[in-house]
């Protein structure tokens, strides 16, 4: 079952009950947290996921473009999200493990995301890890609306067979450029839940637009 996640990034920040609700059918919703320092752009932090939390019940997917995340597990975790994802290269892997670890102490699924950059293999520490998620960048994280990577498809392919062979129920999440024909790429190299944030918001029609990405 393909999950679309739309990100509020491309959202009206001053209606963001509103913007949720023009999405009933979106499985999760995705939050980008920018830090100015792993990327170069700021965004929310946590007063405004418990803000989310307040008013809704859907899955909060939270991806912390932040350096050393370890830092904001608990507190992310309070604020009622339901899955945190770190990027593997905002730290050392030893710190990496520990928020992995504290995560799961604060009772949230985890998760590890990839720049463009990062080989696929390098996850392979992680899916042991028993991780909940593996998120593949198929933009330069930082900015919404920018193009998809098409050269990050043969990427998804490998961390999708890495996943069958060492931790089968770990989710593919792919996260840049999303729309309706890029998506179609995406799940035919393996993803499972797809981030839309301009494909989604942009549209006239948000729900519709989620339909569409299902396929
Ligand atoms: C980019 C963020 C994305 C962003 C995607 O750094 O991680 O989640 O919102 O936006 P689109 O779908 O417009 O590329
Ligand atoms: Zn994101």
């Amino acid at each position: 079952m393909i999950k679309i996640a739309p990100s509020i990034l491309s959202a009206d920040f001053c209606n963001l009950q509103r913007e949720i609700e023009r999405v009933p059918n979106a499985d999760w919703l995705h939050v980008d947290v920018m830090d100015g320092m792993f990327v170069p752009n700021l965004s929310i932090g946590v007063p405004v996921v418990a803000s989310m939390r307040k008013h809704t019940k859907r899955f909060l997917d939270v991806h912390l473009m932040v350096e050393k995340p370890g830092r904001y597990v608990e507190a992310f975790s309070k604020a009622g999200a339901d899955l945190l994802t770190v990027h593997l290269e905002a730290d050392m892997p030893p710190a990496l493990h520990d928020a992995l670890r504290a995560m799961d102490r604060c009772g949230v699924k985890k998760g590890i995301a990839l720049r463009p950059i990062t080989a696929a293999e390098a996850v392979l520490p992680y899916l042991e890890a028993g991780v909940d998620l593996i998120l593949i960048m198929t933009v330069e994280p930082g900015f919404g609306g920018q193009k998809f990577m098409a050269e990050q498809l043969e990427k998804i392919a490998q961390v999708r067979r890495c996943i069958e062979k060492y931790n089968p129920a770990c989710h593919l999440e792919v996260d840049g450029g999303v729309n309706a024909d890029t998506a179609r790429q995406v799940i035919a190299a393996g993803a499972d839940v797809l981030v839309a944030g301009s494909a989604v918001y942009g549209a006239a029609d948000p729900a519709a637009a989620v339909d569409a990405l299902r396929g």
